[in-house]
């Protein structure tokens, strides 16, 4: 069972996916947490990049292919072994950054075909304006804003885009206080989940 956890900067994923971590844990299910980017020598590249601005969307695209490659492979030992992973971003969030970059949708969908694919994706919903002001770190600026319009735009896109995979996906409304979404989301895995207690 991979379940993928996404949305835009500040959705509150992380939060999202640690509580999800830790109620099927509470529930004794095998589960494993893990996030994109990675901390591999390309994880940290795309971190260095990001904080300096100094990328081409070309290159920043080879780095999260590159990163989620190494990561696919941990991912398939560990659904191998009976382990829930939970992903905080994968793939569909290149689609949504890469693609508001430019990459063209179709090469990310052709280059991601043979990497595990999910069972649940939650797609985490909030207005852009928002999502910006809850961050700490504030990149709270017009430019940004927009950036994240776009980004939003795709993910909204993402059910048809994906259209074989439309039934696992979910569109949450992330506007709401974080006990509320994570009951949302809980009700969405709750009736897939199939560990014993
Ligand atoms: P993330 O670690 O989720 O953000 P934070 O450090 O705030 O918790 O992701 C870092 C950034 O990388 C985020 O702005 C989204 C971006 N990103 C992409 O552009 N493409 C991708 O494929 C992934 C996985 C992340």
């Amino acid at each position: 069972m991979l379940i993928v956890i996404e949305g835009i900067d500040g959705s509150g994923k992380s939060t999202q996916a640690k509580i999800l971590f830790d109620r099927l844990s509470k529930m004794s299910c095998k589960v494993a947490l893990l996030a994109e980017p990675t901390n591999s020598i390309y994880g940290i590249k795309i971190r260095e990049k990001l904080a300096s601005g100094e990328y081409t969307a070309e290159e920043l695209y080879e780095l999260f292919v590159k990163d989620r490659e190494l990561n696919a492979a941990n991912i398939r030992r560990l659904l191998s072994r009976g382990y829930i992973v939970i992903l905080d971003r994968y793939y569909i969030s290149t689609i949504a950054y890469q693609g508001a970059q430019g990459i063209p949708i179709e090469r990310i969908l052709r280059d991601h075909k043979n990497f595990p694919q999910p069972d649940i994706v939650i797609i985490l919903d909030i207005d852009p304006r928002k999502a910006l002001s809850r961050l700490k770190k504030k990149k709270d600026t017009f430019e940004a804003q927009r950036f994240l319009e776009k980004v939003r735009a795709i993910y909204l896109e993402v059910p048809r885009i994906l259209a074989h995979l439309n039934s696992l996906i979910k569109v949450v409304d992330a506007d709401r206080n974080p006990i509320e979404v994570s009951e949302e989301i809980w009700e969405i895995v709750r009736e897939k989940i199939h560990c014993r207690k």
